[in-house]
């Protein structure tokens, strides 16, 4: 069985983080989202893995290499345009042979993996096979209907109307049978061959499709207080472990992981929390459930419940709570200044003043 990983697109869907990088490099608990979707797949037995790029295949590409370090083989798989989901397994058709597969989105993350549906489709061997899970918002995501029997009757892809509020998760299960289907249908009202359609295709002619339900899943749907949550939940997993320096006067509590070349000086630090390599915190408070990427500094400043990503500066600037610092930010306190904001925020940036 081989893995069709979807991470091609043009990050033209704006978010607060992803308007600058690839949207499957979105960090939690400082690793890719993509990295926990190959990591998930490879403990599920599948090696061989096709990753499907776009416009951001160098940012991809370097950061996966050749999937060694997962214990994978990675080939690419240019689409020139991202024309849907079913067009990507369109491409791919050559390297896929007929073979079985699983077609996983690069920008999902399913909490617990993915071992347990492989392990029933290899058993099963249905023509295809979904994961769903409920969401609050099912207007955003595929959305499938089921009959009295839990079968699933149709499938539409982000709905005015949603039918149910049982969105597809990003793990689809293949036999050779889907290549036919993605090359009977024809682009949606927004232009891209859905795999929703296809699948709709192969439930419309009698085809096998199982579905099983999902707890524990999250995508990046541009909302900060669903990602701040995913990230709680994976820190909850990190075991304490001091790769950098931390000096006498600091104190760790509970699990604190500090990267290689991280500097703690003067600090308390209360984990769940990880530090990112070459990262210096000084003078500082970091509160439980905060990742803070590599190279940041955060001086003089307390960060609670956060993600601080890459380069960025936290300086002087008082308590931070519940928030979402993208790369290379720079945040300053300005104590003798007088009451006026002075601020340089990116496009889309949302900020909250208390005074
Ligand atoms: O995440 C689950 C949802 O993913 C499902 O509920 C929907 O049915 C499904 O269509 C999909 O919706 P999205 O709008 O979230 O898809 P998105 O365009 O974000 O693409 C998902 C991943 O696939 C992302 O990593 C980019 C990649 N992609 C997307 C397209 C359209 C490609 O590699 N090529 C493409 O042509």
């Amino acid at each position: 069985m081989k893995a069709l990983v979807l991470s091609g697109g043009t990050g033209s869907r704006l978010r607060p983080i992803t308007h600058t990088a690839a949207k499957q490099l979105v960090p939690v608990a400082n690793k890719p989202v993509l990295f926990y979707g190959i990591e998930s797949l490879v403990e599920a037995g599948i090696t061989e893995i096709g990753i499907v790029v776009g416009d951001t295949a160098a940012e991809i590409e370097e950061a996966v290499g050749d999937g060694s370090r997962f214990g994978a083989r990675v080939t690419y798989l240019r689409q020139e345009q991202p024309l849907g989901l079913a067009h990507a397994v369109l491409i791919a058709r050559d390297w896929l042979g007929d073979d079985d597969f699983v077609m996983y989105l690069g920008d999902n993350f399913i909490v617990g993996g993915i071992a347990g549906p492989v392990a029933g489709f290899r058993r099963d061997r249905p023509d295809a096979a979904i994961l769903l899970t409920k969401v609050a918002d099912p207007a955003l995501f595929g959305v499938a209907e089921l009959g009295p029997d839990g079968r699933v009757v149709s499938l539409e892809e982000k709905p005015a109307h949603p039918r149910s509020d049982l969105a597809l998760v990003g793990v689809y299960l293949f036999t050779p049978a889907v290549h036919e289907a993605v090359r009977a249908i024809r682009p949606s009202a927004r232009g891209e061959l859905e795999i929703t359609d296809a699948l709709q295709w192969l439930i419309d002619r009698g085809h096998a499709l199982h579905a099983s339900t999902v707890t524990g899943y999250w995508k990046d749907t541009g909302n900060v207080i669903d990602m701040l949550e995913v990230n709680r939940s994976v820190l909850e997993g990190v075991d304490g472990r001091v790769e950098g320096a931390v000096d006498a006067d600091s104190e760790l509590v509970g699990r604190v992981r500090v990267e290689e070349g991280a500097e703690i000086v003067r600090s308390r630090i209360v984990g769940p929390a990880v530090i990112g390599a070459g990262t210096v915190v000084r003078d500082a408070y970091i509160g439980p459930s905060t990742s803070v990427a590599e190279d940041c500094v955060i001086d003089s400043s307390e960060v609670e419940f956060s993600i601080v990503l890459t380069g960025s500066h936290i300086d002087r600037a008082g308590r931070i709570e519940g928030s979402l610092i993208g790369r290379t930010v720079h945040v300053t306190g300005a104590p003798r200044a007088p009451r006026a904001h002075r601020l340089v925020l990116g496009d889309h940036s949302s900020v909250h003043l208390t005074s």
